[in-house]
């Protein structure tokens, strides 16, 4: 039994005071709506009980999908990836990007770089599994589970929050799901931006959606992991290997009580029996906005 721990969109509280020159331009957008507004959506407290409670539970490997900060300012970087060193190290965490970690262009060595132990590939020099140029997507392998990291991060202009998958990485991933799937592989796509066509507002969308569920459609998968709504969702895709759960989660750190979007995380449990695949989701998290993490779903996805 493999057991996944799933956790999207912290939004870090609290957000290091910005100075004046790294204010300039959308970064004063995103940093008069996170005290307007998301500042007492996204409570730190809320989110160091979510991850109190997930490493209680030990999981094997924790997925991150993104949205970890704000604004992308380097403060924000530094802070991101000591919070990620309390999750575990690099072996036992995978990050993908999300639109807030690419809120602004900022150097690859003040911004997403401080992250790259947590988003590298770790399956040596295999070909047939390379990322593209950008190195994405990542392949984590565990035994019989495969973890496939996508990037979909770009900065954006005001007000929009699209994501791209460029081609290359479309063409690693159908190579990459074809190998995988060929070895009888668990494989698990994990992406920050809803994977399919019109789960959110075209402003806010994946802009090759409709490209990445052919992919999935014709490749096959056992689970897609992704972020970005904020809010708790499970759709399903028939492909070739069968019907695919795409399951989206709230924010880590929301105090929102509106229908499933309080905070919570998943645990996918995995395990194999009489030649077939089984995945048991067990959602954890808030059930109201100042109580407790508790259990709030169980079910078996597949199986
Ligand atoms: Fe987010």
């Amino acid at each position: 039994m493999f057991t996944l721990a799933h956790l999207t969109d912290p939004h870090l509280a609290p957000l290091p005071q910005p100075t004046a020159s790294e204010l300039a331009g959308k970064r004063l957008i995103g940093y008069i709506n996170w005290l307007r507004s998301r500042k007492a959506i996204h409570s730190r407290s809320v989110l160091d009980a979510i991850v109190a409670d997930m490493l209680s539970h030990s999981p094997d490997h924790i997925a991150v999908s993104g949205d970890i900060i704000n604004i992308s300012s380097p403060n924000e970087f530094i802070a991101a990836h000591s919070w990620l060193e309390t999750l575990g190290s690099p072996d036992q965490v995978s990050v993908v990007p999300g639109n807030h970690d690419t809120y602004v262009s900022v150097k690859q060595r003040d911004g997403l770089g401080r992250w790259n132990a947590y988003m590298r590939t770790h399956v040596g020099r295999s070909k047939k599994l390379a990322s593209g140029p950008n190195g994405f997507p990542t392949v984590r392998r565990f035994d019989d589970i495969a973890l496939i990291g996508l990037s979909t991060a770009v900065p954006t202009p005001p007000f929009a929050a699209w994501g791209n998958l460029d081609q290359s990485q479309l063409d690693a991933l159908k190579r990459i799901l074809e190998t995988l799937g060929e070895e009888n592989q668990f494989r698990i796509v994990h992406i920050h931006h809803p994977p399919l066509p019109a789960l959110t507002k075209w402003r806010r969308a994946l802009r090759e959606a409709a490209h990445l569920q052919e992919v999935l459609v014709s490749m096959g998968a056992e689970l897609v992991l992704y972020g970005h709504n904020h809010i708790h969702n499970i759709n399903v895709l028939p492909s070739r290997s069968g019907t695919i759960p795409v399951v989206g989660a709230p924010s880590a750190s929301s105090c929102q009580e509106k229908e499933g979007r309080l905070a919570r995380y998943n645990l996918f449990r995995i395990w194999h029996e009489h030649g077939r695949w089984r995945c048991e989701m067990t959602g954890r998290g808030l059930h109201t906005a100042d109580g407790q993490v508790s259990r709030v779903e169980q079910r078996m996805l597949i199986g």
